[in-house]
């Protein structure tokens, strides 16, 4: 679907109303693709809502489908009139201030846990880690120890291979369930998904669930190891502003918020989007932050890097939607 292409020689009057004939058109699509759906569906859907950095432009569309079931069928009605979909989890994302065009998922009803044999534990696409974790303790289960404090979801964090220190996600991962583009289900086994440092190249389509392999432990000594690390985080982190986890990846050996601290820029600030005072290698939202401010940020903390310490930072949050 094209939306708001316009030929290019036309006054200003005639390009507003090819305009806007060519976003009523692009509206009435977006209506029939969400039509019948048992889940919510959100008209000009503020995106800051549904991101930890609390930043970001409108969805089109947003869709929260009820169940599975129900997004195989947005799936297959998304096909059909060639609408792309983009799934949401939201802590490791900036929403640009134009938001997104089309259609936007949220799999945040997606929560049930189930616990198989052999220490097995499936969890639908929008149980969160802390969920996750506490589910696993509960049942004196270790392998997710690394992930205390991660806030995102287990879908989430098999596509970004997410980790810190202790381990990530690939360690613990026994087979995902994905919904195919064509709106059928599918399950594919971890041995079959290349994972990298915070990538992971799952099969095209959208993960419903993850069945995840993990190691029957003592409770307390699980509970004890969880406790210290958030507390590592708490001491170390600004958990308590809002942001989207870690800007850059690690430029291993090295690591990024050391170098970005070291470049004297620790506390700097664009608006009210800001380098952490207490980790660099996180920005933090001060309170009004447009998306804007955060990508002149980010421009700048590589620039300076690299002319002072030579090292080219990449991203680890991801950048979305219109300026
Ligand atoms: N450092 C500084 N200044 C700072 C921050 C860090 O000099 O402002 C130094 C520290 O002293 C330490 C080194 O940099 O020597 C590494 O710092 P830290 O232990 O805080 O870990 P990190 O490498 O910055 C990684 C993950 C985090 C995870 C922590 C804790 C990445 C990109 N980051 O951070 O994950 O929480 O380990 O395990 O892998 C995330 O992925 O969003 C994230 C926050």
């Amino acid at each position: 679907m094209k939306v708001g292409l316009m030929p290019s020689r036309m006054s200003s009057a005639q390009s507003r109303s090819v305009a806007a004939r060519s976003s009523d058109c692009a509206a009435r699509v977006l209506r029939t693709v969400t039509a019948g759906l048992k889940g919510q569906v959100r008209f000009k859907a503020p995106l800051k809502e549904w991101t930890s950095f609390r930043v970001g432009g409108p969805a089109d569309v947003l869709v929260i489908p009820h169940d599975v079931e129900d997004l195989c069928c947005l799936l297959r009605q998304a096909r059909a009139a060639k609408v792309r979909l983009f799934v949401i989890g939201g802590t490791n994302v900036l929403v640009r201030d134009g938001g997104i065009r089309g259609i936007v998922v949220s799999l945040s009803k997606l929560k049930a846990i189930a616990d198989e044999p052999n220490a097995v534990v499936y969890a639908e696409a929008g149980v969160t880690m802390p969920v996750l974790l506490q589910h696993s303790i509960s049942r004196s289960l270790s392998g997710l120890e690394w992930a205390a404090g991660i806030p995102g979801t287990v879908a989430g964090c098999v596509v970004m291979n997410a980790g810190t220190r202790l381990g990530e996600m690939k360690d613990a991962v026994k087979a995902v369930r994905i919904a195919s583009p064509s709106g059928t289900l599918k399950d594919v086994p971890a041995s079959a998904i290349p994972f990298s440092y915070r990538h992971a190249r799952v099969p095209r389509g959208i993960v419903t669930g993850v069945w995840l392999q993990l190691i029957p432990g003592v409770k307390d000594h699980i509970q004890t190891v969880v406790k210290d690390y958030l507390r590592y985080r708490k001491d170390t982190q600004p958990l308590t502003m809002p942001n989207a986890g870690c800007a850059f990846k690690n430029p291993k050996p090295d690591a990024a918020g050391r170098l970005i601290e070291a470049a004297g820029l620790k506390g700097f600030r664009i608006g009210d989007a800001q380098v952490s005072e207490k980790h660099a290698n996180f920005i933090v939202n001060r309170g009004d932050a447009r998306a804007d401010d955060v990508m002149a940020l980010i421009a700048h903390v590589r620039r300076t890097v690299q002319s002072k310490a030579g090292v080219k930072l990449e991203l680890e949050l991801k950048i979305v939607g219109e300026p």
